[in-house]
C-alpha cells in the first residue's frame, strides 16, 4: 500500500477547522491552544489503520498466528486498533524502548527498559511503532530481534518522517502515513510525556517545546 501523503494535510486550528470539532472529536480542550494544525482527525487515523491491516492479513494469510511486537509507549493505541482489524489471530506484546529521555532529538543510543516476554524463534514477527523519525530505534530493535531466529521480521509504522531518516539500512514494509518534519503529537505520540492520549495526530506550536 502506498502511505497516506499528510504533506498537504495540516489544517490549521480556527481557520481550516474549528476547536469546537476538535472537542467534538474527543481532544481535551485544555490541550487545544497548544496545537497548530491537524494532520490526522480520528476517522482517518482508523482508515490507515484498517488499510494496512488488510494489507497485513493478506501478506500473511498462509499463517497461523502473528506476532504483534508494540514499542512502548508509543505504540499503545495503534496495536490495540491494528490487532483488532487483522484478520489471523495476533499474539501481543510490548517492549519498552527509550532514545529521547525528556528532549526532542534522539540521540542515537537506544536504551531496552523492558524487553518482550515472548519467545519468538521460528515465529513470524511485526515491530509496531507510532513512528519513525531516524530510524535508529528500529534499526537496533531489528539487529536485537533478528539473533533470536524469527521465521520473519517485519516493521508496520503508522507514521513515518522521510526527511528525518539517518538509517537507511532500515526498511519497513508497512508505513500508515508520511508527515512532514514538524513536531507530531498525539495518538500515542509525546512531548514531555503529553499529548500521548489525544485521538488526533496534530501539529505541536513551537512555543510549546523550543
Ligand atoms: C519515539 C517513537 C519511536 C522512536 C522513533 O519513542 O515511539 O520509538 O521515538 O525515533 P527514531 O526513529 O529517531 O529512533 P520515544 O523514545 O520518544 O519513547 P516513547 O514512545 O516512550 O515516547
Amino acid at each position: 500500500m502506498v502511505p497516506v501523503n499528510c504533506y498537504g494535510k495540516r489544517r490549521i486550528i480556527g481557520q481550516d477547522i474549528s476547536k469546537e470539532e476538535l472537542i467534538k472529536a474527543g481532544v481535551k480542550q485544555s490541550l487545544i491552544p497548544d496545537l497548530k494544525s491537524v494532520i490526522l482527525m480520528p476517522n482517518e487515523i482508523d482508515t490507515i489503520i484498517s488499510e494496512l491491516a488488510d494489507k497485513i492479513s493478506q501478506d500473511y494469510k498462509e499463517s497461523e498466528e502473528l506476532l504483534l511486537a508494540g514499542v512502548l509507549k508509543g505504540a499503545y493505541r495503534i496495536l490495540p486498533n491494528l490487532a483488532e482489524k487483522i484478520t489471523i489471530p495476533c499474539v501481543i506484546d510490548f517492549m519498552s524502548v527509550s532514545s529521547y529521555g525528556g528532549g526532542q532529538h534522539s540521540s542515537g543510543e537506544v536504551r531496552i527498559l523492558k524487553d518482550l516476554q515472548e519467545n519468538i524463534q521460528g515465529r513470524n514477527v511485526i515491530i509496531v511503532e507510532d513512528i519513525a523519525d531516524t530510524r535508529y530505534t528500529l534499526g537496533t530493535l531489528l539487529s536485537l530481534l533478528n539473533t533470536r531466529n524469527p521465521d520473519s521480521l517485519e516493521v508496520c509504522c503508522l507514521l513515518d518522517k522521510p526527511e528525518r531518516m539517518q538509517n537507511t539500512d532500515v526498511d519497513i514494509r508497512y508505513i500508515g502515513a508520511t508527515v512532514p518534519d514538524v513536531f507530531v503529537v498525539g495518538y500515542g505520540l509525546d512531548f514531555d510525556s503529553k499529548y500521548r492520549d489525544m485521538p488526533i495526530v496534530a501539529e505541536l506550536k513551537k512555543e510549546c517545546y523550543l
